[in-house]
């Protein structure tokens, strides 16, 4: 396999571990990929700010303007976590979105890439037939810059008969144009048809996505097949069967809801990396399990999420899928040999899983 390799070696990453797990699976990558750059000829500019509740207290606000502006100068972003109990206060009496959502914005981020697949010996939790989702291998290509989270009006009010609530979905062509043509893109190294999701049959927004998806299709794309799918019959089919999939596009809300559903394929949340796309700025890596606070302090958060980050950052970014590919073939070896952490069913503690991975990691280097 002849595989394109870039000049560049040297790539500015900024890393923001934020609450929960967050610092946990972050400073867990970070490993990973100190064995990488000693191993290969890349190497990264590391700087660490706070974002979320430490940031808060400090300064106030979820993520500072100087924050935003060194993450915009960066190649790349890792972001770990965000939330929690006293986080949810101070963002609802503030009427801030919090870091992640500002961030999002701020940076331009407008499509979030969520690969899931299934893993060697690793059992999918809940009823389904091991065999049956073995050969699970899709991505979730989510708008993420538009529709429902962003589309104003926005907000709640005391009216005469009581509090009412608005949330708006707006959808431009553009905006569907932007997400439909990255999923296309992906699609185009599949034999698979692409599958796009809306809801059609109820809303504008669907239907517009719709014929947005087709017509772009048609005209730049006449090589790939799609299909259109309602989201809710795209659900059922989707548990009855994943390894019918393999790109997905979605809008900004049924993909956050997609990818939490299509994780149980991979054997846990804790697994599933993904990464951020901008119009213009850094490429945006961010595990999908959010700050698992149960979790917190005790050395068994599953660091594997995070580390396919890297292996995302090494494909994206670093222009290296040979060392993306050689880090996913780690990490299955790792869980089919059986050190797994709790959420996949095992006893291994979370630097048990990173002593395994950075030793298999740096055996394959030398
Ligand atoms: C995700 C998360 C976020 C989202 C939350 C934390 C706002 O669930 O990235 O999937 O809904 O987009
Ligand atoms: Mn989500």
């Amino acid at each position: 396999m002849s595989i394109a390799t870039s000049n560049q070696t040297r790539f500015s990453l900024l890393v923001l571990p934020g609450d929960g797990v967050g610092p946990e699976v972050c400073a867990s990558a970070l490993e990973v990929l100190d064995v990488i750059t000693r191993g290969t000829g890349l190497s990264f500019d590391i700087e660490t700010r706070s974002v979320g509740m430490a940031c808060f207290q400090r300064t106030g606000v979820f993520v500072e303007p100087e924050t935003i502006a060194l993450a915009r100068r960066s190649d790349a972003v890792l972001f770990g976590a965000e939330g929690g109990p006293v986080w949810d206060k101070e963002r609802e009496r503030t009427g801030r979105p919090g870091a992640l959502l500002e961030l999002r914005s701020g940076l331009n981020l407008y499509a979030s890439v969520r690969p899931v697949q299934a893993w060697p010996g690793v059992v999918t939790p809940g009823a389904f037939r091991p065999d049956a989702v073995a050969e699970t291998d899709m991505v979730i290509v989510r708008e993420l810059s538009a529709g429902i989270y962003t589309s104003r009006p926005k907000e709640t009010t005391l009216t005469a008969a009581g509090s009412v609530a608005v949330d708006t979905q707006r959808y431009t062509a553009k905006e569907i144009d932007r997400i439909a043509r990255l999923a296309l893109k992906m699609a185009r190294s599949t034999s698979v048809p692409l599958t796009s999701i809306d809801k059609a049959n109820a809303m504008e927004t669907g239907r517009l996505w719709r014929r947005r998806v087709s017509a772009l299709a048609a005209s730049e794309f006449p090589e790939v097949q799609v299909q259109h799918a309602y989201a809710d019959a795209f659900l059922y089919d989707l548990v009855r069967d994943p390894t019918r999939f393999a790109v997905i596009l979605a809008d900004n809300l049924f993909g956050d809801l997609v990818s939490d559903c299509a994780a149980v394929f991979a054997g846990s949340l804790g697994m599933l990396p993904s990464l951020c796309v901008s119009t213009d700025g850094p490429l945006f890596l961010e595990p999908v399990h959010g700050t698992a606070s149960d979790l917190e302090g005790t050395n068994s958060v599953n660091p594997i999420g995070t580390i396919l980050c890297i292996a995302m950052l090494l494909e994206d970014l670093c222009q290296r899928r040979d060392l993306a590919l050689q880090l996913r073939r780690t990490v299955a070896s790792v869980v089919q040999e059986g050190i797994r952490t709790s959420d996949l069913g095992g006893a291994a503690s979370t630097t048990e899983m990173i002593a395994a991975i950075t030793a298999n990691l740096s055996a394959a280097y030398s």
